[in-house]
Parts: structure tokens; C-alpha cells; sequence
């Protein structure tokens, strides 16, 4: 047995010493590579690590001894999780990163060659790291939960530079690469397998050992592992769309037609991979990956791209944020929480907890509530289960931690008590003194409430200091942010724990102060109101929508209030008028909408019509909604013209938030608009946003509309004084 290091000479961009790339010459004169960044909690690619890399390949190539190679993590739970993207903001010219992605694709590309090299995968492969594992002979997995392959670039506004989207449509034909360099969604090992993207999936303990089996195997037959053909429907329909021209034609067509009609031209880095994969099939690898270096140069210096990093910049430092400056407030662990309400939040924040592995004890008025909260579980982690993500012992597991009750039995021992009852403050007062009776001193009580300021509903409290809120998003299993809301008297560490559980529920968590709406329902109500004003003038409803579609919305205003409900839209809009005065308040009308009975999708009645299936429900406006508003849809407005209107009350709120100390940095404001209400991420959020355009010219064009509207157009102070001094948020 024989091992060694290869030190670059370089200096390290971790800052370290210690070699990233060791190996190890077993007896069975398989050389086993480990990859282990010791400065860094996770394996990413940098330039040290390439070239460390390659001079142990070279090393090991020329090593007699030596007939095959694995190469593994030394980390627990994750192999290489993508290329250190931090070095790409220094870029400013683009054939400086094609260089750099030609490069690393040129050492990867080398791994084919020579020795057979395996890739043991075990935790998450992801971007460069995947691409890494395919450039390899052949793959194996382990079955373990945190396996996971991926190819997320796209979600940074980049593609995959090292020829991990070619080596994907090699192993497993381009639909396969177009789907995971599009959506940049995780593969399982099972699923993986079974795309023919991965050789062998084993448990964890084994993983080395049947990876060295696999790769001696390959060094006698000198052979590339062959993946099963199998003729069922999706291989024929693969043989079909991607065996011959015309097939390729109208799968390239449909991918870009389905692309654009949810980038709306937004996103270049989904084109260009349309582009580089189209060239593959047309051309072959090798001007396909000549395209992709370019391509990746152009992306690194684009604006959509450095916006979207910054946003994973942003929700990276908060996952490290413990929700309180200067403290030294430590998290409670939380093993178990009551849910009080199983309605369409508590069944949904059930769902979460438990899948992070907490016991969840789920009450609500009767059986049938406990029922449908039950259920509503059930069929989230079923439908998890069609789809592979999860296996059926996964799924039990998960299920036995969620059990039902009318009462408080059970809730003793829960460190966490979470109410989404209904909207309804003397409820609210009602269940926290239960709850207060019922559970220990030190449990809290955290309230999704969607418009009581919490400081009102901890008046009932005889242990203030425990009540925050957590304000989720619907649907909670699908929307990633969660608002912490610290009330006047809320303790450090009821925050910092509350945090914590908001994290192990797989959420990007912000923190906020207390105030009427806090931040995001706050900055929604003036700028759905001015959607309403919109209407109230006579614009068609299809055209607003249309126009907020466009500038990256992800669904129209007018369509939001339906989904949110034009009763909750109405109810929360009296709180915010009330508490902000006449800049908040709505059109006239919405109230006859509600007289009218017309709730918005939840009982098919709202601005959209909703019958028919689900392919027509809420495309088509109502026009019975203008009767009853006493409007006539016949002006129009340029798009440019609804999209500033609407856009800017959003963004002159998101500042007021941060002037008023709602907010704790612009970070927290930007990240909160775009992951809970969906504000435009290529635009960076509301204040990188006002960032990009220049306060000033933000002011003026407020103050244009002020002039024309009044003041629900006044700039924010805090926005004035920084267009006066042309200062930035960042
Ligand atoms: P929902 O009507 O679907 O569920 C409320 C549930 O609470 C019902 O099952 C009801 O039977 C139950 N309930 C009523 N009194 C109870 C009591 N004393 N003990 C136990 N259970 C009781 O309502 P939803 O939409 O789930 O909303 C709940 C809360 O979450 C509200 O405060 C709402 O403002 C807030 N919220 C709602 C969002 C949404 O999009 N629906 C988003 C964010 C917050």
C-alpha cells in the first residue's frame, strides 16, 4: 500500500495548506482518490482543487502499480457541491471566464481517458461536482438520503461549463439534459439509475468497495458500462423525438416555446442552453462544447447573472444569520411542536416540520379538521412518493411523526406551539392562554398570522417574551421564505429559535420587527390596491396582468388577489388603511365584489372565471366584474406605464419598511420579496432594483405620479435623501 499528496505550489484560495486531493493505493492496486477541503465545510471546485486534481490523475496514470482509480468525498454527507462561484464577481470580461470553463473542462474531459475512474458519489453532486462524477467512467451511488445529482447553474443565470449538460444528453439523451440544465432541479440515485445517467446505486458502507469492484471490472474489459435500452413508452417516444432530424426539430421547438413562455425573455442563460444542446445534437460534442465556454463568458458578465448570484449570496449569509445582532442567544432544540389549526397553513406547516424529522402533534375543533390536516399530509408525501423522491420507508417514517387531537393532550413537552387558526384576534387571545395552561414555562408560541401586529396578540400573555411570529407562505410546502416577526417583547432566544426551526423546515428565514402587515404582506397592499385603481380606470384586467407578467411577475396582480381571496384582500386592507392612512387606501368597489359573494379561486368566483377543467379554469376574465364595478374596460395603457405604477408602490413600501426599522438590512428586503411574493429575481430584489436604476431617477418618477395621483405615489424619505446624495443600498 502506498499513499500521497500532490501539492500545488499555488497560492490557495481557502486560504489553507492542507492538500485538497490525498490518494491511497489499496492492495488491490485500485488507487483511491479522496477529495477533502479541510478550510472549507463543503467540496467546491476552485482552481487549486483542478489542479491538484490533475496532478494526481498524472501522477497515479504513471504509477505501474496502479490499474484503476475511484474517486470519493472525504466530507460525511456530500461529495462536491459545484464550483466556488465567489471568484466569478471579480470577472469583468467574458473571454476570461470562457478561458477559465474551457480549462476545467479540458481537465475533466482527460479523466475519460487512460485508467478506468469511478466516481463514488455519496451526499449531494451538484453543478461542477455532478459534472466532475459524469466525466468519470462511470458513476456509483449511495442510496442515501442527502445523494442527490444536479445541475442548478441555471438558477445563477449561468450554464454548466464543464461539460456536464453534453455528458448528460450522452448517457441519457437530451431531453434528460434539457430538463436538468433547464429547471437546475436534484436527481435521487434511484431515479438517476434509472435515466442510465448512474452505473450502480449501493448503501453508503459498501460504496468504495463496489465503486473498486466496478472500476477493476472496467480496467479488464477496457470498456464503457452499456446502459439498458429498454423499449417502453419513454423510450420510444425517445427514439422518436431524438433518433432523427425532425424528431430533434420539434423538441428543440416545444423546449423553447415552453421556455420563453415562462422566462418571457428574462433569463438569457435558459436560451443559450437551448442553444448549446441544440448545436450537440446538430454538430456533436465538440463544437457544442466550444459554444458552452463562449456562452458561459457571456452569462458570467451578464446583468441577470450577477443578479441572481447575489441573491444566492444573500441566502447563503442567512443561513448563517441566527436572526439577532449581537448576541450570544443560543436555539433550544426543538424535537416537537404543536399545530393548532389543521387548515390549509397547519396542514402545510405539518408537512414541513415533519419532514425535517420533529414530531408534530396537529389539533384542530373536531375530527373532521384533525382529518383533513391529516390527509393533506398524506396526500404531499404520497404524491412524493409517484415521483420517486422519497422512499416508502421514508414516507411511514415521516407519517408516524404527525399524530391528530381535539384537545391540548400531548402538547406538554412541545417547545413550540404554532397557531394558524383563523384571522381572528379574540381566537388568537383564546388559544395562547390554552396554550399558555397547557405546555411548560419555557414553550413557545408562535403565530402565522398574516396582518395582527404579534406585540397585540402577546397582550394576552402572561410570558410575552415566548410569543413571535412565523408567517409562512401558501402553499407552505412549495414557498421557500418564512417571516419571523419579533414582537416588542420577544426574548432573543425565543427569535434565534424560532429561526433555527424555520431553517430545519427547509426555509430561508428572515427577520422582521412588528408593525401592521410586518414587511411582505405590508409592501403587497399598495401595490395590488394600485392593480385595483388600475381596473377602476378602465384598464382591461387581461392587460394589467399581462404587462406584470411581462416585467417578471411570476402571476399577475389581479390574478393574485384571487388566489389570496378578495375577502382576505379586503379584510387585510382595512387593517392596512387603518394603520397607514389614506395612501393605503383602495379604489372604490372591492367591497361590492365581496357583497357579491366572490371570494376568488377558493369558491370559483372572483375577477377569473373558474369552471371548466383545469386547463381553462381562471384564464378568462368574468365580465360580470366590470358591471358590478361600474367600470367599462375600454381604455388602454401602455405596459410600461401599469408595470411602473404597480412596481414602484411596491418598491417605495419595501423602503419605508427599511426606514422604519420594519427591515433589518436591504439583504432581508430583497430576499423577502422575491422568495414570498415573487418580485422579478433577475432584478435582484426591490432594492438592488432601486439600485440598478439610481434612487434619483426612482424619486422622479414617483414624484411624476404623485403629481397625477397623490400620495399614495410620495417617495419614502429615506428614498429621497439617497436619490439627493446618490448613495446606494449596497
Ligand atoms: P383555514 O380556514 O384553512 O384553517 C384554519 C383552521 O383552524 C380550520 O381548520 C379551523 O377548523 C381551525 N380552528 C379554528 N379554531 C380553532 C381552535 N380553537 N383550535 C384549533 N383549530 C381551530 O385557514 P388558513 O388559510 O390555514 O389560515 C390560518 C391562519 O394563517 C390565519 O391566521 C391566516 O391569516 C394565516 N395565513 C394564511 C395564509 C394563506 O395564504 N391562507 C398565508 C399566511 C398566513
Amino acid at each position: 500500500m502506498s499513499s500521497g499528496t500532490t501539492l500545488s505550489g499555488g497560492k490557495s484560495e481557502q486560504d489553507s495548506k492542507d492538500p485538497i486531493v490525498t490518494y491511497e493505493v489499496r492492495a488491490d492496486r485500485v488507487a483511491v482518490v479522496t477529495i477533502d477541503d479541510s478550510a472549507e465545510t463543503l467540496n467546491t471546485i476552485g482552481p487549486r482543487f483542478g489542479e491538484e486534481l490533475t496532478q494526481t490523475l498524472s501522477k497515479l496514470a504513471e504509477d505501474g502499480e496502479v490499474v484503476a482509480i475511484v474517486v470519493r468525498s472525504g466530507k460525511k454527507d456530500s461529495f462536491v457541491v459545484g464550483a466556488n462561484i465567489d471568484f466569478l464577481s471579480a470577472i469583468r470580461v467574458a473571454s476570461e471566464a470562457s478561458t477559465l470553463a474551457g480549462e476545467l473542462a479540458k481537465r475533466l474531459g482527460a479523466l475519460r481517458k487512460g485508467k478506468p475512474i469511478v466516481a463514488a458519489v455519496h451526499g449531494a453532486a451538484l453543478g461542477g461536482g455532478f459534472e466532475l462524477a459524469l466525466a468519470a467512467r462511470a458513476i456509483v451511488a449511495s442510496d442515501h438520503k442527502k445523494t442527490v445529482f444536479g445541475l442548478p447553474e441555471v438558477q445563477l443565470g449561468l450554464l454548466p461549463a464543464a461539460n456536464g449538460m453534453l455528458r448528460v444528453a450522452e448517457r441519457a439523451g437530451l431531453a434528460t439534459a434539457l430538463d436538468l440544465a433547464l429547471t437546475g432541479k436534484n436527481l435521487r440515485p434511484a431515479k438517476a439509475k434509472k435515466l442510465g445517467l448512474v452505473d450502480e446505486v449501493c448503501p453508503e458502507a459498501v460504496l468504495v468497495e463496489v465503486a473498486a469492484e466496478l472500476a477493476k471490472k472496467l480496467s479488464r474489459q477496457k470498456i464503457i458500462p452499456k446502459k439498458a435500452t429498454k423499449l417502453d413508452a419513454a423510450g420510444i417516444t425517445k427514439l422518436l423525438l431524438e433518433e432523427n432530424p425532425i424528431g430533434k426539430k420539434i423538441l428543440f421547438s416545444k423546449a423553447r416555446e415552453a421556455t420563453r413562455k415562462k422566462t418571457r425573455g428574462h433569463y438569457p442563460a435558459t436560451e443559450r442552453i437551448l442553444d448549446v444542446l441544440e448545436l450537440y445534437a446538430k454538430k456533436g460534442f465538440a463544437a457544442a462544447a466550444e459554444l458552452e465556454a463562449k456562452h458561459f463568458g457571456e452569462l458570467v458578465v451578464s446583468e441577470s447573472s450577477r443578479q441572481l448570484r447575489s441573491i444566492f449570496f444573500a441566502t447563503t449569509a442567512l443561513k448563517k444569520d441566527s436572526g439577532v445582532d449581537d448576541t450570544k442567544a443560543v436555539a433550544r432544540p426543538v424535537t416537537k411542536i404543536g399545530m393548532l389549526g389543521a387548515g390549509l397553513m397547519g396542514g402545510g406547516i405539518a408537512y414541513i416540520t415533519s419532514q425535517a424529522g420533529i414530531a408534530v402533534r396537529l389539533k384542530d375543533k373536531d375530527d373532521a379538521g384533525v382529518g383533513r390536516g391529516l390527509k393533506y399530509v398524506r396526500e404531499i408525501v404520497d404524491e412524493r412518493v409517484k415521483r420517486r423522491s422519497v422512499t416508502r420507508e421514508e414516507r411511514d417514517q415521516q407519517l408516524a411523526l404527525v399524530s391528530g387531537t381535539t384537545d391540548y393532550s400531548g402538547m406538554k413537552n412541545a417547545e413550540v406551539v404554532i397557531e394558524a387558526v383563523f384571522e381572528d384576534i379574540a381566537l388568537k387571545h383564546s388559544v395562547l392562554t390554552d396554550v399558555e395552561k397547557a405546555t411548560s414555562a419555557s414553550t413557545i408560541f408562535a403565530s402565522n398570522t398574516s396582518s395582527l401586529p404579534i406585540t397585540r396578540i402577546a397582550e394576552a400573555a402572561s410570558r410575552p417574551q415566548n410569543v413571535v411570529g412565523m408567517h409562512y407562505f401558501s402553499p407552505v410546502h412549495k414557498m421557500p421564505l418564512l417571516e419571523v416577526v419579533r414582537a416588542k417583547l420577544t426574548s432573543d432566544e425565543t427569535v434565534v429559535t424560532a429561526v433555527a426551526l424555520g431553517k430545519k423546515q427547509g426555509k430561508t428565514v428572515i427577520v422582521v420587527n412588528d408593525g401592521v402587515g410586518f414587511y411582505t404582506t405590508r409592501i403587497l397592499a399598495p401595490y395590488l390596491n394600485e392593480a385595483a385603481y388600475l381596473v377602476s380606470e378602465g384598464i382591461p384586467i387581461e392587460s394589467i396582468d399581462k404587462a406584470l407578467l411581462d416585467w417578471g411577475f411570476p402571476v399577475g396582480a389581479i390574478k393574485l388577489i384571487d388566489e389570496v381571496g378578495i375577502d382576505v384582500g379586503a379584510h387585510v386592507g382595512k387593517i392596512t388603511l387603518d394603520a397607514f392612512g389614506d395612501r393605503m387606501r383602495p379604489p372604490p368597489g372591492l367591497e361590492k365584489l365581496v357583497k357579491d359573494g366572490r371570494a376568488g379561486k377558493k369558491n370559483k368566483k372572483g375577477f377569473y372565471l373558474y369552471d371548466g377543467d383545469k386547463k381553462t379554469a381562471g384564464k378568462k376574465v368574468d365580465p360580470s366584474v366590470y358591471t358590478l364595478l361600474g367600470v367599462t374596460p375600454d381604455k388602454t395603457l401602455k405596459a410600461e406605464e401599469i408595470q411602473m405604477r404597480c412596481a414602484l408602490t411596491f418598491v417605495n413600501e419595501a423602503v419605508r419598511c427599511l426606514e422604519e426599522g420594519i427591515l433589518r438590512s436591504p439583504r432581508d428586503g430583497d430576499i423577502g420579496a422575491i422568495f414570498g411574493l415573487g418580485f422579478p429575481p433577475f432584478r435582484g430584489g426591490p432594492f438592488r432594483y432601486v439600485d440598478t436604476v439610481s434612487a434619483r431617477e426612482i424619486v422622479k418618477r414617483l414624484r411624476g405620479y404623485e403629481a397625477k395621483f397623490g400620495e399614495r405615489f410620495t417617495p419614502a424619505k429615506l428614498l429621497v435623501e439617497m436619490g439627493d446624495h446618490d448613495k446606494t443600498f449596497y
